[in-house]
């Protein structure tokens, strides 16, 4: 069973650790600032969601369910009242333990309060509806090892944060992202945003088939990352400046294969093959 403790970030704001592996949730501006601007935000979640029949999002690593709260909030503002379409937010977890610790210190968060009842009803039941605008499920498992059996709807928006790769290498796996993009409906946008902005899981991003750019700054983190299965919804696609100033000067920039992952430089293989990838190659296309 994992262990928290609340902090209190640099602004004030609290938010909680995790003890094992030791990393603070949303740990620049705290949990529902984060979630707004990294996730709602950025994926114009509302606006996106009014324009489809079945908007689908999937909350990987649901956590203290900041980021899923944060959609909430935003969809019952956004959304009208007789939305005929409802959203449905697909949280996965393998755990409902930061939940329950949220739970127990739902004033102290500040973010969660006034959810608690359709929480404690959602891991009750797995699944909670939300006026007739939203149904929210809950799905108990590891994500890395359930991905390839899930028969879900395919997601237009995923919000990534199942901590970092340094303490949970295998949910940023190429094999993890190349299994999680087969997921995708090609013939349907999906944005997938994340507060990294390492260059080897950008790398492993792009290998797996993802388009990627520079995300939203969050708070004093210039960069985060967005990636895509449809380049042109990218604003700040990462381009052919990143591969020759990043990734071939980087000494952590091979895409993550192996577990543990050793930190080391792009083979001349792997170097060659991202080049080739559609959203650097089109950059220059007389020169392939
Ligand atoms: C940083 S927390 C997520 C914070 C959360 N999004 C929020 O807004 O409060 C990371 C979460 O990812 C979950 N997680 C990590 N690896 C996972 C896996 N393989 N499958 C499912 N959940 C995973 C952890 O249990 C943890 O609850």
């Amino acid at each position: 069973m994992e262990s928290f403790e609340l902090v209190e970030l640099q602004n004030g704001v609290v938010s909680l650790r995790c003890l094992e592996p030791r990393e603070t949730f949303h740990p620049g501006i705290g949990p529902a600032e984060e979630a707004r601007i990294l996730h709602v935000e950025q994926q114009q979640l509302v606006e996106r969601a009014l324009l489809s029949r079945d908007f689908v999002i999937w909350d990987v690593g649901l956590g203290a369910a900041a980021n899923a709260i944060a959609a909430l909030n935003a969809l019952q503002i956004g959304l009208p009242e007789d939305h005929p379409h409802p959203v449905v937010l697909q949280s996965f977890d393998k755990t409902t333990s930061p939940l329950e610790f949220a739970l127990e210190n739902a004033a102290s968060l500040g973010y969660i309060v006034g959810f608690e009842d359709l929480i404690r009803e959602l891991v009750a039941k797995g699944e909670v509806r939300i006026g007739k605008r939203i149904i929210w499920r809950l799905h108990l498992g590891d994500f890395s090892t359930d991905i390839e059996a899930l028969e879900l709807r395919a997601p237009d928006a995923i919000f990534y944060d199942p901590y970092s790769a340094k303490g949970n290498p295998e949910m940023w796996s190429l094999d993890n992202f190349s299994k999680l993009f087969a997921k995708l409906d090609p013939d349907r946008l999906c944005l997938l945003t994340n507060y990294t902005a390492s260059t080897y899981i950008r790398v492993t991003l792009m290998m797996a088939g993802f388009s990627v750019g520079y995300g939203v700054q969050v708070h004093k983190k210039l960069h985060t990352t967005i990636a895509s299965n449809c380049p042109e919804a990218l604003l700040r696609p990462l381009d052919n400046e990143w591969l020759v100033d990043r990734v071939r000067i980087s000494h952590s920039s091979a895409p993550l294969r192996e577990i543990p992952y050793e930190i080391a430089p792009i083979s001349d293989a792997d170097y060659a093959r991202l080049s080739l990838h559609p959203q650097l190659s089109s950059q220059f296309p007389n020169q392939l």
